[in-house]
This record gives structure tokens, C-alpha cells and sequence, in this order.
């Protein structure tokens, strides 16, 4: 019988080498006359491991990590093909590697495990179940069962999921849609990325499941254009899904033609297309978002009327995110409180948190709420990659606050987070290490809202350019202490008349930058030339350390 062989094929495993990883796996097996089996899995989000190579035994999966073209001659004279121990890469049981083992997961269980675009090995390992036990349920008892689940959107706002559909499935109107962003464009995050390269069934079932609550029957993944391979895979499972009925109309579980359910055809049909965004952080703000499917250019709209009771193309409209979709199944399987187990307060549930920046163990860690950034960034990340000391973290995306160590043993929860100022958002987590210059952050942040402002309203659009051009000056020790002071009044400008969080928000990362580190709030001496200014500069030359 042929030896089954993992490779990974997510865009994280590519880019390490893992397509030709794969390829001299099989030829060196050919030349061996060994019969190997290649899967394409997805990754389990041990990112520094990728690629992360597993060979199937009869104990269990054993793994190889990282493996590069090189390893593949010593790999195989090794007999890795049998599982052997005796090679420097060597990992042994994933599940049993403490990255793994510590973990809580729940939306993540199958990533890495299953070839992504198999619906048999989706349903082996529990898909569709939620669905079939949805297909029984009214409209009314699946928001039930989402609203005692506890589940808040996982994209950034925390807004309720439960209440949100109810109020899609309370207003008339002939069509519904069902809008998943996976935009993604928080720094630092891949979690929507992962659940589409690994487990990409999952999200097309928890859309669907979204659907018959409320009383769609179209929807639209919002995808972000940047991931060629994610799009691949999900177009794969999406036709898979409409070949088997689990998309169309009269959806049918079970993966079988005419297979009724209950005695009965469902008589429920939804359909579901990919919609590419064209690279503008602002399209994954909902509105501009509907903009955007709509082909217009990405603007955001006034609220009132939220998207729920006038969204895509004026119709109500449930947006969530792929992680908030992605959790829907679960639920629906395992019920409600088996989720709302997990967590702590009013953040229940597991958030995936996602480890990047200068990080040795980067990676996908998924957790219940309540856990500490200390434990994530140390006992999960192995601390930084340059192996020098950590000294701040942004967490939440670019609209984040950054975090000195004195914060790092705040709970993970929303509560816990907004009361120190800061956000959790979509769980990116951003590591910098003791050379980081936190005025530079500062003006990056700004500078990205001068980017990626929608420009619609003038906090935004006019601000974000003023704050870069005022950081500068602080940075050139013009009227220093003014211009902070005139930085601080334009933040608050910024979060109170911005119409959306692009302009509201841009100000945490940057006032936490000069709260927490204010030694680095202070003149540079190779900027000063470059800026030209004709008011009094006699009050430079400060530093806000001292303050
Ligand atoms: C500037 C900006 C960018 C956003 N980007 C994303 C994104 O990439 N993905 C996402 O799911 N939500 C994003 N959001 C939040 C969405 O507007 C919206 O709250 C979310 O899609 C709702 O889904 P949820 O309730 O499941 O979180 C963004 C919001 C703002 C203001
Ligand atoms: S805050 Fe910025 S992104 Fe949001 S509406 Fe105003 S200009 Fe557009």
C-alpha cells in the first residue's frame, strides 16, 4: 500500500519552498521504487516549521520540519518514509508538539489534517454536521442557538453575531444576502487565510447555515486579491460544494443527490460566489466593502442605515467575517455551550490569535479568550527572532495600540483590552524588538491612514496628512512641545469626528507610541535638515521623557 505523504500547499508553505519540496519528494521515492501517496494538506499554523512534512504510520502522523530541498536525499536514507527518529528534523507527533498540545482548537481543528478541497475527508472529520443539524432547525432557533453561544464577530468590531442576523431575519424583503469579508488587511494576520487554504468546507458551511437563519439565498465572499492561493482553493471547494449539493438549490446534506432530509427535500437553496477586492485596506470597512461588490469604487457609506436592514445593493445584509462564519458550524454541532465553555466574561468562545513580526515561532495559536500576550509571545513565540530582547507589541491590527511590558499581562479579552485603551480586533500580533523607534511607528501609523483613507470625511483625509507633516516637525525638534501638544489635539479631532474606525482608530496606535514610550518621542538629529519651517523653533530640541 502506498505510503501517505503530507505537504502542505497553503500560500505560508509555498513561499518556503514547499511546491518543490513536494515535487523531489515524489521523484526521489521513484527512483527508490517506494509507493508514496502525496497530499496537499493544509498548515496547522506552525509556521516556522513549514514545510512541514508528515509521514503517516500506524501510530499516527509524524512530522518533519522544516524541510528544505536539500533535506530530501538525507530524509530519505534516514527511512523518514517509515516515521524513523533518526533524523535532525524530526518533530514526531504534531499533536504532540507543545505549539499544538496547549492549544484550544476549536475553528482550527481540522487545519493541516485534511486535504482542503476533499469533501470526504471533510466529512469524516464532522463537516456538514452543523448544517444537517441546521436544516432542522427554524431561522429562529439557529440565531438562538448563535446568540447563547456568545459569538462576537471576529473581524474587529466584537459586534454580537446572534443579534446581528436577527435583525436581518426580522426585516422583509424578497432577498437577503450574506456577505463574508475576507479582506484581511490587518498587519500581522492570516487566520481568514488559513481557514480558506485549510478548511475552506468549513466557511462555506457556515455560510449557508447563515443563510437559512435569516432568508438568504446569495452570498458573496469579499476576497482579498492578494490571495491567489486562497481564491484558488476556495473556488476548488466551492465547485466541489455545488457538485454535491451543499450549495444550489434544494441543498441537500450528506453529500448525496436527491438525499432528503428529515423524509423531506430541504427546498432551501443558496448560492455563493468569490468577489476579488483590488488591494485598499478601507474595502475591508463593511460599507465600503458593499461599495465595492456593487463595482463602485470603495467608499464608506453613512450609518444609519446599517447593513443588516439596507446593505448589498439595498437589500438586508448579514457581513461577518471568515473567522466569525468559520466558528458558526461548531456550534452547530456541538451546541451552544459547548462554545460558550471556552472564554472568559463577555468574550467568549476561542480567538486564533496570530504571531508574526519578529517572532522565532510564528505562527496561528488558537485559544480560549482570557489567556495573556505574555504566554503568546513567550511560552508560544520562543520570543523574539533576533533573539534580542522584546519591547513592544502591537496587537489589533495597524489601528492597534502598542504594548510595552507592562501590559503584556493583560487578559486577552475585549473587556480587559478597552480598558487599557486598546483593541483586539482580528488577533494579529505584531512583536518588535529592543531597536524598534517608536516615533517611527507613530508616523508609520498615521502615514498608513494617508494611505488607505477612503476620503470622505475631513478628520481622515486632511488629518492624517497634517499628523504626518506635524510628527515630522516633532521629529526635526520644530516648536517641539507644541507640536505635540497640536498631534494630541489633531488625535482627538481624529476619534471624535471620523466618520468610520479608519480615522477614529488611527489614533490608539499612534498616542500609545508617546504614552508608553515616551523616551522615544523626541528630536532626531538626522531629520531636522529636511524640514523647513519658519515659526519659532527655539522651544525644540526636547525629548518627552523628562515630561
Ligand atoms: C478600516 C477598516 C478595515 C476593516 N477591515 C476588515 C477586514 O479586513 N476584515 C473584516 O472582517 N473586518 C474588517 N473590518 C470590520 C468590518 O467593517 C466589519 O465590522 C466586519 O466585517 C463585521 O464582521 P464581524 O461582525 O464578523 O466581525 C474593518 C473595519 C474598518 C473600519
Ligand atoms: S474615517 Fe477615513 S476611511 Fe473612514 S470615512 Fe472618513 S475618510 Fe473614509
Amino acid at each position: 500500500m502506498a505510503i501517505k505523504i503530507y505537504i502542505p500547499c497553503d500560500t505560508t508553505t509555498l513561499a518556503q519552498g514547499g511546491e518543490r519540496v513536494a515535487l523531489l519528494i515524489k521523484a526521489e521515492a521513484t527512483n527508490r521504487s517506494i509507493d508514496v501517496d502525496i497530499i496537499r494538506n493544509g498548515s496547522r499554523g506552525l509556521f516556522w516549521l513549514e514545510p512541514l512534512v508528515e509521514v503517516a504510520t500506524k501510530h499516527g502522523r509524524v512530522g518533519y520540519g522544516s524541510v528544505t530541498e536539500n533535506d530530501i536525499t538525507a530524509l530519505f536514507d534516514a527511512k523518514f518514509y517509515q516515521g524513523n527518529k533518526d533524523h535532525p528534523l524530526h518533530i514526531g507527533y504534531p499533536e504532540e508538539h507543545p505549539y499544538l498540545k496547549k492549544q484550544q482548537r476549536l475553528t482550527f481543528a481540522r487545519a493541516g489534517i485534511i486535504d482542503p478541497v476533499s469533501i470526504s475527508d471533510y466529512l469524516k472529520y464532522d463537516g456538514y454536521k452543523g448544517l444537517t443539524s441546521a436544516l432542522s432547525k427554524s431561522g429562529q432557533a439557529i440565531i438562538d442557538e448563535v446568540k447563547s453561544s456568545g459569538l462576537r464577530g471576529r473581524g474587529g468590531a466584537a459586534f454580537p453575531t446572534g443579534i446581528k442576523w436577527q435583525t436581518v431575519h426580522d426585516c422583509s424583503g424578497e432577498q437577503k444576502y450574506i456577505v463574508c469579508n475576507a479582506d484581511e488587511g490587518d498587519s500581522g494576520t492570516f487566520a481568514d487565510r488559513m481557514v480558506m487554504e485549510a478548511d475552506p468546507f468549513m466557511l462555506i458551511e457556515g455560510m449557508t447555515i447563515a443563510a437559512l437563519a435569516v432568508g438568504a439565498t446569495k452570498g458573496y465572499i469579499y476576497l482579498r486579491s492578494e490571495y491567489p492561493v486562497a481564491h484558488k482553493i476556495l473556488q476548488q471547494a466551492i465547485d466541489i460544494a455545488y457538485q454535491n449539493n451543499y450549495l444550489g438549490e434544494d441543498l441537500q446534506v450528506n453529500g448525496q443527490t436527491n438525499r432528503l432530509v428529515n423524509g423531506q427535500a430541504s427546498g432551501k437553496s443558496f448560492d455563493l460566489e468569490i468577489r476579488l477586492g483590488a488591494e485598499a485596506y478601507i474595502c475591508g470597512e463593511e460599507t465600503a466593502l458593499l461599495d465595492s461588490i456593487e463595482g463602485k469604487r470603495g467608499l464608506v457609506r453613512f450609518k444609519p442605515p446599517l447593513p443588516a436592514i439596507e446593505g448589498l445593493f439595498g437589500c438586508p445584509t448579514v457581513v461577518n467575517n471568515v473567522l466569525s462564519f468559520a466558528a458558526i458550524p461548531f456550534i452547530l454541532t456541538e451546541g451552544s455551550q459547548a462554545y460558550a465553555d471556552y472564554g472568559m466574561g463577555r468574550s467568549r468562545g476561542t480567538l486564533p490569535f496570530q504571531l508574526a513580526g519578529n517572532i522565532k515561532q510564528g505562527g496561528l495559536v488558537e485559544l480560549a479568550f482570557g489567556t495573556s500576550l505574555r504566554e503568546l509571545v513567550e511560552d508560544f513565540g520562543a520570543g523574539t527572532f533576533t533573539e534580542r530582547p522584546m519591547r513592544a507589541i502591537q496587537v489589533g491590527g495597524p489601528l492597534g495600540a502598542y504594548l510595552p511590558e507592562s501590559q503584556w499581562d493583560t487578559r486577552l479579552d475585549y473587556e480587559s483590552f478597552s480598558s487599557i485603551g486598546a483593541v483586539l480586533g482580528h488577533g494579529g500580533i505584531v512583536v518588535f524588538d529592543d531597536r524598534v523607534d517608536m516615533l517611527e511607528q507613530a508616523r508609520f501609523s498615521m502615514e498608513f491612514c494617508v494611505v488607505e483613507s477612503c476620503g470622505k470625511c475631513t478628520p481622515c483625509r486632511i488629518g492624517s496628512t497634517r499628523g504626518v507633516e506635524v510628527i515630522d516637525k516633532i521629529s526635526a525638534g520644530i516648536n517641539f512641545a507644541d507640536n505635540l501638544e497640536l498631534l494630541d489635539e489633531l488625535c482627538e479631532t481624529m476619534v471624535h469626528g471620523s466618520l468610520c474606525a479608519m480615522g477614529s482608530m488611527t489614533p490608539i496606535p499612534i498616542q500609545s507610541a508617546i504614552k508608553y514610550f515616551p523616551e522615544d518621542i523626541k528630536v532626531k538629529s538626522n531629520i531636522k535638515t529636511k524640514i523647513t519651517d519658519t515659526s519659532d523653533s527655539t522651544r525644540g530640541s526636547q525629548s518627552l521623557a523628562g515630561k
